[in-house]
């Protein structure tokens, strides 16, 4: 048997735990707003053509954040194409996924469908193909009260009030190749720094996110930040981060332990952020957006039924289904030492967003005309999101190893713990990486007094199934959560027992503040 001593500490606190933590993404791209969050005609379908299965489900997964329009998309989009009459948009060739982009669905109903899911909007300015004056632009009309070109605009085009938006990213991953109108490193820090100072100079209270390497694989990795931060460090507050994993050749231990990669990736990108601000003597502190993470089989691009953006050529349809991952067991524990990844570095990563929400690499699925369901991976996120609160708590960990070919060993228990003093209840967010091997494990909860265990979840390979066991349309639950028996406190000490191959969620009373 594997077995783990997490040793937690009330006086070891990494930080406030950061609600933005949990956010998530819709693109312009595949299904993930048409036939997703927006499909008129549908049956469930409301009286904007926002979809009520599907938003109920949003509700309940709790996102915190919705990153729009892209992706790849904002880096050829114009978003003046998707105010007004819908009747008069334009429809218009989206090069970035090949497909014809209708516009019925734009800046308004995003706005409307975010009041809707009680997120809060992060939108994508395109710096691909536009500039500083398109960003400013934007800027005004949505966040300038009235009695100018733009913010009258808005209120003609049916807002009489400010959309009032906080967050913007300044692009999208504009050091890749397949980006419209990608840049070097040179190039984009001077255009961020520039847009920054316009998009401000509109509204000061804005909130900006720097376009940090697309991948930790990317050539430019590490320098793109330096050089970036070293034109706009006083300019913006954030640099993004994107990584996506998958299982590569069977080497599912390998996957597993992928975390350790993110927690590597985000150290690199802290060491860069930290180095330019020391040479460049400033005192303000620039953080991190971890605005797209996801499993994602990429492998799997270019499928029959899902061709990808370079094998489709002449192919330009409305919507076609893209990047529609089905996420299984394996997955869904993979995705909670994603979400452990983030909290630990709570200090550092404010934003992230998993890519995407609902269809393209989402916990969320839905068919056109039909049903709406959640994946496996919804059931970490939506319960991190939900009871993450607090302080994010340093742990001291003592686990059993794992080997694996990619990392060598790795602990086999990955934990994350939050503390909510007001509540009085402390959440423990546990993933055991062992294909074989139950972990036993002991948490001792110094100074803290566990009084009882509120709430005991885990996600498992079903009796029935296997490690790839999913959910999909006419099977829907055949992985989700189920209550975790084997844990209970002696001695002041939770002992508990978690499956092989599970991720597990455990809240116990504590004192109150
Ligand atoms: O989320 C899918 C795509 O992945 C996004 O459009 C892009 O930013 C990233 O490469």
């Amino acid at each position: 048997m594997t077995t783990a001593r997490i040793t937690i500490d009330r006086d070891f606190t990494i930080a406030e735990v950061p609600r933005r933590l949990f956010g998530s993404f819709v693109e312009h791209m595949g299904r993930c707003v048409y036939t997703g969050i927006y499909e008129p005609g549908h049956p469930q379908a409301d009286s904007r053509g926002f979809r009520r299965d599907v938003l109920e489900l949003v509700r309940e997964l709790g996102p915190t954040v919705v990153r729009y329009p892209g992706g790849n998309f904002v880096s050829g989009y114009l978003w003046e194409d998707g105010v007004g009459p819908v009747e008069k948009r334009p429809r218009r060739l989206d090069g970035a996924w090949h497909t014809v982009e209708t516009n019925a669905f734009g800046l308004h109903e995003f706005v409307e469908w975010a009041r809707e899911a009680d997120v809060e909007i992060m939108e994508a300015v395109n710096l691909g193909t536009r500039g500083v004056e398109e960003a400013r632009a934007l800027v005004e009309y949505a966040n300038h009260p009235s009695g100018t070109y733009w913010s009258d605009l808005r209120r003609q085009n049916g807002a009489a009030d400010p959309f009032d938006i906080k967050l913007w990213c300044l692009g999208n991953e504009l050091d890749g190749p397949w980006q419209i109108g990608g840049k070097t490193a040179q190039e984009y820090g001077r255009l961020a720094q520039e847009t920054a100072k316009a998009m401000r100079f509109v509204d000061p209270s804005i909130e900006l996110v720097a376009v940090g390497s697309s991948n930790r694989q990317m050539p430019t990795f590490g320098t793109w930040e330096h050089t970036v931060l070293s034109h706009a460090y006083d300019e913006v507050d954030y640099v993004s981060m994107h990584a996506y994993y998958q299982e590569h050749d069977g080497d599912v231990a390998s996957f597993l332990a992928e975390a350790v990669d993110m927690d590597a990736f985000i150290d690199g990108v802290v060491a860069t952020i930290d180095a330019v601000k020391a040479a460049g003597k400033h005192t303000k502190q620039v953080n991190i957006s971890f605005d797209e993470w996801n499993v994602w089989y990429q492998s799997g691009l270019d499928t029959d039924d899902q061709p990808h953006v370079i094998t489709a050529a002449g192919q330009w349809r409305e919507h076609p289904r893209l990047i529609e991952d089905t996420y299984n067991v394996t997955d869904a524990v993979v995705v909670g030492t994603f979400l452990n990844s983030l909290l630990r570095h709570g200090d550092r990563v404010k934003i992230a967003n998993q890519a995407q929400l609902v269809n393209v690499i989402a916990p969320i699925r839905s068919e056109e005309g039909g049903p709406a369901w959640r994946q496996s991976i919804f059931w970490p996120f939506a319960r991190v999101a939900q009871l993450a609160r607090g302080r994010v708590l340093r742990l001291a960990i003592d686990s059993s190893h794992v080997s694996t070919k990619r990392y060598g060993d790795v602990d086999a228990i990955d934990a994350a713990a939050t503390w909510d003093e007001e509540n009085g209840t402390i959440a423990l967010f546990l993933a055991n990486r062992s294909l074989e091997e139950a972990g036993d494990l002991t948490v001792d909860l110094r100074g803290l007094g566990a009084s009882s265990v509120r709430s005991a979840e885990v996600l498992t390979v079903p009796e029935d199934g296997d490690r790839k066991s999913a959910n999909v349309a006419d099977d829907q639950d055949r992985v989700g959560l189920v209550p975790l028996r084997d844990v209970d406190i002696v001695d002041g000490a939770v002992r508990a027992t978690l499956p092989p191959l599970s991720w597990s969620v455990v809240v116990l009373d504590v004192a109150r503040a």
